[in-house]
């Protein structure tokens, strides 16, 4: 088994010292004594800073968090290492639970980019030119987006969600990458994409990218949906942050690009030292705010509690299901 430090080490993102793993190692130790005092899960999303995932009895992609929240059950509190949106699906599946998220300058700029009250008139303006017209937002969106959505999806599902659907008229919210990669996959739906775009996958151009294949040609390259259609076409796989993890660790290549978030690359090269993950990433700022101190506050003081009001819980709840209905079959059994 490798010490902390030893893991830690094979990260680029941080460099760590021996003073900052022992004070992670103490923390650890508080976290865990108070996650036991408050029969506490946690659970975190696969950008988060290493020394987090090293403590959660849980770590994965959107699609495996929502479905890992839905089936939480002997636990009484869900303390959610991710994004806002990512703790009201928690809560909207799963709400007799408490759901805290340690930090609430933990947002998503993807998600902010389609306020409800915009998607309502724009759905309405559609629906007289496509009477057929069906909304399948992207999980990264508010609890209230999900409320007039028909079907949610996730980077891992979005072409098999939108092929589901007898409906040939599609609004997809609110990235406009992933509907492309969609609409790429399903050409026989009008995907009329939302014009909104993450901020971190963005910034990456296929200039970058073509200079380290051309560097290099054996190297593998796994590119995120929601990085630009240019840069998706330099891809081997285009996958959600979990697809990467998986493909990585099955393929014989030794060597892979990784085209998304920073702490994707930082997960494989803790988890998998006998390959070499060259990083093609970006921070997110909004994945990095929240630190191993403000976990352990966040058990300590149950906060901040994510609360979801029925009205939109409800319809929220049922576009999410329908999703899990398409793709990973009901949610609903236990894990913890
Ligand atoms: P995944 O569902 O692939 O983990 O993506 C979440 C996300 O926010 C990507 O920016
Ligand atoms: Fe939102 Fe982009 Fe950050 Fe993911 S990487 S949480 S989509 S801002």
């Amino acid at each position: 088994m490798p010490t902390l430090l030893e893991e830690l080490s094979r990260v680029k993102t941080y460099d760590y010292t021996t003073e900052d793993v022992r004070e992670f190692e103490a923390l650890h130790v508080e976290i865990r004594a108070l996650k036991a005092q408050r029969n506490a899960v946690i659970v975190a999303h696969n950008y988060y800073r290493p020394e987090i995932l090293k403590v959660a009895d849980f770590v994965g992609d959107s699609l495996e968090l929502a479905l890992m929240a839905s089936r939480v059950k002997d636990a009484d509190v869900i303390c959610f290492c991710g994004v806002h949106f990512m703790a009201e699906t928690a809560k909207i599946l799963n709400p007799t639970r408490t759901v805290l998220l340690p930090n609430l300058l933990a947002g998503c700029q993807l998600a902010d980019s389609a306020p409800a009250e915009d998607l309502a008139a724009r759905i309405e303006e559609l629906k007289k030119q496509y009477p057929d017209l069906a909304v399948v937002s992207y999980v990264n969106t508010t609890a209230a987006v999900k409320a007039l959505s028909d079907v949610i999806c996730t980077s891992a599902n979005a072409a098999k969600v939108v092929r589901s659907l007898p409906n040939r008229n599609i609004l997809f919210v609110p990235d406009r990458n992933l509907a492309s990669h969609a609409a790429e996959q399903v050409p026989e739906k009008n995907i009329i994409p939302w014009d909104g775009f993450c901020y971190v996958h963005q910034q990456i151009t296929p200039e970058e990218i073509s200079r380290i294949r051309e560097a290099d040609p054996g190297i593998e390259i796994l590119v995120h949906p929601e990085c630009r259609p240019d840069v998706a076409r330099l891809a081997d796989a285009v996958l959600s942050t979990s697809g990467m993890v998986r493909y990585a660790k099955e393929r014989s290549a030794k060597r892979f690009l990784v085209v998304t978030e920073c702490g994707l690359s930082d997960r494989l090269a803790m988890e998998v030292p006998d390959k070499q993950f060259v990083k093609g990433c970006k921070l997110c700022t909004f994945m990095k705010v929240t630190s191993l101190e403000d976990v352990r506050d966040s058990l300590e003081k149950m906060q901040y509690e994510i609360e979801v009001p029925e009205d939109i819980r409800i319809p929220a709840e049922r576009a999410l299901h329908r999703m899990f209905e398409v793709t990973e079959g009901k949610p609903g059994k236990t894990n913890c």
